[in-house]
């Protein structure tokens, strides 16, 4: 009776990457038996496992597998092991996102129990904000000089990307609270000003939503001591990555967050926010909450939204009821949290 079907291509990556996509796939799998859809996954090698067995972190039959399905489940990359070589993991990061034109990265906190948050719960208490970040420009792109004397980056944006980027915020704003926060450094960077002309032009698009303005620097210390006033950040490239991860300790472990990567119409990227977790690898202790928050806003995009819903409530349902892996001070197996996340999808349909 699976009327739906698609295709993803899963990338379980390094470190503890296998052991939390394992549990999100297998989550997916118990939402469409119940929710009447079918996934077809194929598995393909990348990050240091691809630079052990092929060479390059981006194999080719990886990239292609990648470009034809509907969807990419990431797990994570990296380690030790693989620091100061000639491939890294991370540049195949940096290739996979550009070959598939991925130049959106969103990642949402949500604070559902603020006692688990490191903040005091009156400040983190009701937070849900997510961050809209450039991906494929910026100073990560730029021109490079290395030298041992002197180095540079060069930072550039043009009104197209910032455009772009710009309209998956509004939009995003508009099925959440109606606000972005745009964040810059206008008061002493060419690229900010233009950014800053560029993303209120598109405003005048989105009437219903409301557009603001501000410092980076004010911005990080508004996110920790009051993140309720935000809902959308729009930002760009190097911005983005800092505070998206200041904003990933709101809810009280990296290992609950998720992101999805987004390009023009190919196939997104979804991945939990954490990286391979070296010092846990191998050890069944992971939270694959991330990892399921990932596939949840992969299901979102290919519009199966009521499935994606489910994983959200099994998840929150199995911490709320005290399922909880040892980051979140439990004693939850990674397999045991999958296994409950699935009984509750089970048990709900
Ligand atoms: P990390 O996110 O892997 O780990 C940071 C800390 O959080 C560690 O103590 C780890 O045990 C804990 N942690 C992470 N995920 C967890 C989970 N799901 N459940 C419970 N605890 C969790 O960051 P780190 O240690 O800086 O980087 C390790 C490797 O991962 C590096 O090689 C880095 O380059 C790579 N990395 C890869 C990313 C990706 O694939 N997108 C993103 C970030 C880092
Ligand atoms: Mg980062």
């Amino acid at each position: 009776t699976s009327d739906r079907a698609y295709t993803v291509a899963v990338l379980p990556g390094d470190g503890i990457g296998p052991e939390v996509t394992r549990e999100a796939v297998a989550a997916v799998d118990a939402a469409g038996a119940a929710h009447g859809f079918h996934v077809r996954w194929s598995t393909h090698d990348f990050g240091g496992v691809a630079i052990d067995r092929h060479g390059p972190p981006l194999p080719d039959a990886t990239l292609a597998a990648c470009r034809a399905a509907d969807a990419v489940l990431l797990g994570a990359v990296g380690g030790p092991r693989w620091v100061g070589g000639a491939e890294t993991p991370e540049t195949g990061l940096l290739a996979i996102r550009k070959a598939l034109g991925l130049f959106a990265n969103l990642r949402p906190a949500r604070v559902d129990d603020p006692a688990l948050s490191p903040l005091k719960a009156g400040i983190a208490a009701g937070a849900d904000v997510l961050v809209v970040r450039e991906l494929t420009g910026g100073l990560y792109f730029g021109d490079k000089v290395e030298g041992d004397e002197e180095a540079s980056d060069l930072c550039r944006y043009s009104r197209g990307e910032v455009e772009r980027i710009a309209h998956v915020a509004f939009k995003a704003a508009r099925d959440r609270r109606g606000r972005v926060t745009s964040v810059d450094k206008a008061n002493v960077l060419a690229t900010s000003r233009l950014w800053r002309r560029v993303v209120t032009a598109v405003a005048a698009d989105y009437p219903d939503v409301a557009l603001d303005h501000m410092y980076v620097d004010a911005a990080a210390m508004a996110l920790v001591t009051g993140p309720t006033r935000f809902d959308v950040i729009l930002t760009e490239n190097l911005f983005g990555d800092i505070l998206s991860d200041a904003l990933s300790v709101l809810p009280g472990s990296i290992g609950l967050l998720g992101s999805a990567s987004l390009g023009d119409g190919g196939p997104g990227m979804f991945e939990p926010i954490h990286g391979s977790a070296p010092d846990i690898a191998g050890e069944d202790r992971a939270s694959p909450a991330g990892a399921i928050e990932a596939a949840a806003m992969m299901l979102d995009q290919l519009g199966e939204t009521r499935a994606a819903g489910a994983l959200r409530q099994a998840v929150a349902e199995a911490i709320a009821g005290g399922v909880r892996t040892p980051d979140l001070g439990g004693t939850a197996r990674c397999s045991a949290f999958g296994a409950a996340v699935r009984g509750r999808i089970d048990a709900a349909a």
